[in-house]
C-alpha cells in the first residue's frame, strides 16, 4: 500500500518511518502493515530533501523495502494512497511562538492548543486542512485520513463535518500507556486504558491489566511519580480518582503556569533549537538510526500509535486482513482498539452528536466506533461540556470568519470567559494572524 504524509518534511517524520521500519525483519505475522511506498509531501524543498534522504537510510538500514518519494505536489503525492497522514503546522514555529505568548498580556495561559493560542492555531489551520482534504479526495477517494494536525479535536471535527473519512490521533494515551506499564512492570500491550474527554482534555479513569483495574494501586504506590510526570499533585489525582493528562495543568494550575511562562522562553523557541539540531543529524550520512534527541519532542510514540492505527484502518492490506490483525503479537484483539478522536454520536451522552471526542474505539476498514464509555463523573463532565461548546464556536469562527466570532469563542472558553479579556485577545489574535486568515 501507499502511505502519504502531508507535512512530510517535518522533523517528526523519522519517528513515523522508524515505526514502519521496525516492522521489517520481524516474523511475517507482526509485519502487519505492508507499505510499498511512503510519499512525503511538503512545500519546503530543502527540508523535504534532508528528511527524505534520512528516511531512506532508516528504511535501508532496517532492511525495509518501502520506497520513499518526495514531492511538493499534493495531488501527485496523494494519488492512489490508502492512508494519508496530516501533520502540518501552518505558520511554523514562528506562529507557534506568537500563540504561546500573546495571551499572557491578559494573564491567560499561552499554549499552542489550549486557550487563545489554540484558537489562533485552529483559525489558521482549518481552511488549509479542508483544502488539502478536498484535493486528496479527488485523487484518493477511498483513503483514510489520519489527522495529527493540532488542534486535533477541532481540525478533526472540521474534516468529519465535511464528510471526509477521518480519524484524529494524539500520542498522549499511547505515551501514558507505555509509561504506566513500566511503573507497573508489565508489557504495554497488556494495558488497556479507560480514557475519556476531548483532545488535550482527557482523563484516565481506569488502567486495566489482564482485566484488573490497577489505577488505585498506581495512585497509591506511584502517585508522586505520576504527579511529577503530568505536572499535577498526587493529592489531586487521588481525590479525582483519575489521572488527568498533562494538558490539564493548564486548567487545574492555570495561574501557576502563567507565572512560570512569564519568565521562561516559549516552547516554540526550545523546539526550534531542537529542530535545527535534528536536521543537522538527519543530514549526516553516518546517522542511520532515529536520534535520541527526537525523544525530547512531545510527540514521542506518535509512530507507534500511527502505524497501528493505519494498520487497522487498512485492514492489514497485503497480508490477509483479519488474519494478520489477529496475529499482531501480544496486542491481538487489543491491537484493534485505539484511543482516537472521533465523532461523538452518543459516546458521551451529555455532548452533541457532532462533537469530536477522544475515547477508545474499535477500528477497522469501516472506521472507528467508540467502545462503551462508563458514566463520566460530575467532577469533569462540566469542564468537558464547556470546552466542547468552545470548540463548536471555534470551528464556526474558522469556517465563517469574523472578528466577533473569534471574540465569542474566546468568551465561551473556560480559561478566558471575561468580556473585556475576550475582546482584547480577539483583536490581538486577528492582528497577529492576519496573513493567515482568509477573511481578513
Ligand atoms: C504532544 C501532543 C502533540 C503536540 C506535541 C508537542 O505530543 O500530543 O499534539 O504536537 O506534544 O510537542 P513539541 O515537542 O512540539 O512541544
Ligand atoms: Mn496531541
Amino acid at each position: 500500500m501507499k502511505l502519504t504524509v502531508v507535512g512530510g518534511g517535518s522533523t517528526y517524520t523519522p519517528e513515523l518511518i522508524d515505526g514502519i521500519a521496525g516492522m521489517a525483519g520481524v516474523d511475517g505475522r507482526r509485519a502487519g502493515l505492508v507499505v510499498d511506498e511512503i510519499a512525503l509531501v511538503d512545500p519546503d524543498a530543502s527540508r523535504l530533501e534532508v528528511v527524505g534522504a534520512f528516511s531512506r537510510r532508516l528504511l535501508a538500514h532496517a532492511g525495509h523495502p518501502a520506497r520513499v518519494t518526495t514531492t511538493a505536489d499534493l495531488e501527485r503525492g496523494a494519488e492512489g494512497a490508502s492512508a494519508v497522514l496530516l501533520q502540518l503546522r501552518v505558520g511554523g514555529q514562528t506562529a507557534r511562538a506568537s500563540d504561546e505568548t500573546f495571551p499572557l498580556v491578559c494573564g491567560c495561559v499561552g499554549q499552542e492548543t489550549t486557550g487563545a493560542g489554540g484558537l489562533a492555531k485552529a483559525l489558521r489551520t482549518v481552511p488549509v486542512v479542508l483544502d488539502i482534504a478536498e484535493r486528496v479526495r479527488a485523487v484518493a477517494g477511498d483513503a483514510w485520513i489520519v489527522n495529527f494536525t493540532n488542534p486535533v479535536g477541532i481540525v478533526t471535527r472540521a474534516l468529519s463535518q465535511a464528510g471526509h473519512r477521518v480519524v484524529g490521533l494524539c500520542n498522549v494515551a499511547i505515551a501514558f500507556r507505555r509509561w504506566t506499564s513500566s511503573l507497573l512492570g508489565v508489557a504495554p500491550e497488556s494495558v488497556r486504558l479507560e480514557h475519556v474527554g476531548l483532545n488535550h482534555l482527557t482523563w484516565e479513569t481506569a488502567v486495566f491489566v489482564d482485566g484488573v483495574d490497577r489505577l488505585p494501586e498506581l495512585l497509591e504506590r506511584h502517585g508522586d511519580a505520576v504527579g511529577e510526570h503530568i505536572g499535577l499533585p498526587a493529592s489531586l489525582m487521588r481525590r479525582l480518582g483519575m489521572v488527568p493528562s498533562y494538558y490539564l495543568k493548564y486548567f487545574y494550575e492555570h495561574d501557576e503556569v502563567v507565572r512560570e511562562q512569564r519568565t521562561s522562553p516559549p516552547r516554540a523557541e526550545v523546539v526550534a533549537g531542537v529542530e535545527k539540531e535534528l536536521l543537522d543529524l538527519y543530514g549526516d550520512v553516518s546517522v542511520v538510526a532515529k536520534p535520541e534527541l527526537l525523544g525530547q519532542r512531545g510527540g514521542a510514540y506518535y509512530s507507534e500509535a500511527a502505524v497501528q492505527l493505519v494498520h487497522s484502518l487498512t485492514g492489514g492490506v497485503g497480508v490477509g486482513g483479519a488474519a494478520a490483525a489477529a496475529g499482531a503479537g501480544a496486542g491481538a484483539g487489543a491491537a484493534e482498539q485505539h484511543v482516537v478522536n472521533v465523532r461523538n454520536d452518543g459516546a458521551l451522552p451529555f455532548l452533541p452528536d457532532d462533537a469530536v471526542v477522544e475515547v477508545p474505539a474499535v477500528v477497522s476498514e469501516r472506521g472507528a466506533v467508540p467502545v462503551e464509555v462508563p458514566p463520566v463523573p460530575a467532577s469533569v463532565s462540566g469542564l468537558i461540556s464547556h470546552v466542547a461548546s468552545y470548540e463548536h464556536l471555534a470551528l464556526d469562527a474558522a469556517l465563517r470568519g469574523g472578528r466577533d466570532r473569534v471574540a465569542d469563542a474566546l468568551l465561551a472558553h473556560p480559561l478566558i470567559g471575561q468580556f473585556s479579556v475576550a475582546e482584547r485577545l480577539a483583536d490581538e489574535l486577528v492582528a497577529r494572524n492576519a496573513d493567515f486568515l482568509p477573511w481578513v
